[in-house]
């Protein structure tokens, strides 16, 4: 089978979905690799390394198109990119198909089939393919690097002949993947950290990094398939009394907040920001999803209030060397999963493969 990497198409993406490394156990494997020229370059692989790898490097698309079987990227796939496949071929990519209707009807149109790497079920067999949780964690590192750096503060706590500085506050919404890394991440650098989420099981693992887990008076809310479920205005105002005491004595603030297939919940009002510490900052994590905090945007640094909330999107993209090894990782794992002797399995009843083909040679299953 001829795989194809193609240079990702969304603006400012620096991540690859195959690296050099894997590109060299695809082909152990039995594939062929083919790499758009250039594909590598953002994430500091050369196109050098892919060829030392064993794989084919092209500069022209159209060959690639012409050749390819199956076809790798992380952002879901262009139009143009779409039209140019042949019938038959399989992509693989994030696709977020329950809020993407266009995106999936193009690619029913073109007659391909399409794994959406977003849907990977959350069961421990698939944890090994899972992107949400790789690219979640190197984000939730990134978050507090990001706040660190437009802090005015430091972490930790130090004793100088010159005084004494007291340890930085930093409190997390949200403990899923990327909030456990921010945790760890804010531990390690010496902040006192403070950490809520809806789903009660999450004391004891904010807890087991070192973390004060802040307990909202409300039962909380039951997961589903790993995703936590929407909570009710009530408990919302029940999580800011819970809160707040902590939000305004804060030096840094992560929100990780999201619920699946919905709008980001928002956990911190204009009101809130106004009562936040002059100075301190915030990193909206939730940004691409409508925000955690009511006066974050896309893509900007905004200071409100005396507070600078950081609205930065694709935190992953930011990492991107190790970013793609995950990414990589994941699909590498992926395809062994699904891929015997040289051929697709297409085994519709198997829990891994029901949960990520989105479509089947044109047929949309889901
Ligand atoms: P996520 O990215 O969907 O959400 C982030 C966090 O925000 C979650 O912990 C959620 O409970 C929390 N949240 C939602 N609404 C909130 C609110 N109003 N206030 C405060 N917090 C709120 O979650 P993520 O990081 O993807 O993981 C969720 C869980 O799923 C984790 O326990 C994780 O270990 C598990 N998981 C399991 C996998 C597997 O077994 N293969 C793969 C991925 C995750």
């Amino acid at each position: 089978m001829k795989l194809v990497v193609l240079k990702e198409n969304r603006s400012g993406e620096k991540r690859v979905a195959i690296t050099p490394t894997v590109a060299k156990s695809l082909i152990a494997k039995g594939f062929e690799l083919m790499v758009e020229a250039g594909a590598g370059e953002a994430s500091a692989f050369q196109d050098k390394n892919y060829t030392d790898a064993g794989a084919t490097v092209v500069s022209d698309r159209n060959a690639l198109f012409h050749s390819g079987d199956v076809f790798v990227q992380i952002n879901p796939f262009s139009s143009d990119a779409i039209k140019s496949m042949k019938q038959g071929s399989v992509t693989l990519s994030l696709m977020y198909h329950r809020t993407n209707e266009s995106l999936v009807k193009e690619l029913a149109d073109a007659g391909v089939s399409s794994f959406s790497m977003d849907a990977i079920p959350r069961i421990s067999r698939a944890q090994s393919m899972d992107v949400l949780s790789s690219q979640s964690n190197l984000a939730g590192y990134k978050a507090v690097t990001l706040g660190a750096n437009e802090m005015t503060k430091i972490f930790p706590l130090m004793m100088t002949a010159a005084g004494t500085i007291t340890p930085s506050k930093v409190l997390i919404f949200g403990i899923g993947v990327a909030g456990l890394q921010a945790i760890a991440t804010a531990k390690r650098l010496g902040a006192v950290v403070e950490a809520t989420d809806v789903r009660p099981e999450t004391k004891e693992q904010a807890e087991s990094l070192g973390a004060k887990f802040i307990t909202v008076d409300s039962g909380g809310t039951k997961s589903e398939g790993g995703y936590a479920t929407e909570v009710t205005p009530e408990y919302l105002a029940k999580q800011k009394e819970a809160v707040n005491k902590s939000l305004f004595a804060a030096d840094l603030v992560i929100t990780t907040a999201l619920v699946m297939g919905r709008k980001a919940p928002i956990l911190i009002t204009e009101e809130q920001v106004k009562q936040m510490k002059y100075g301190s900052v915030i990193v909206d994590m939730a940004v691409e999803q409508g925000g955690n905090c009511e006066c974050s945007e896309l893509d900007k640094i905004v200071v409100k209030h005396g507070v600078k909330i950081i609205g930065t999107s694709n935190l992953p993209s930011t990492l991107a060397t190790n970013a793609s090894e995950l990414y990589a990782k994941n699909v590498f794992n992926l395809l062994m999963h699904l891929v015997e002797k040289d051929n697709f399995k297409w085994d519709m009843e198997e829990e891994i493969t029901k949960g990520t083909l989105i479509v089947h040679q044109g047929k949309i299953l889901s």
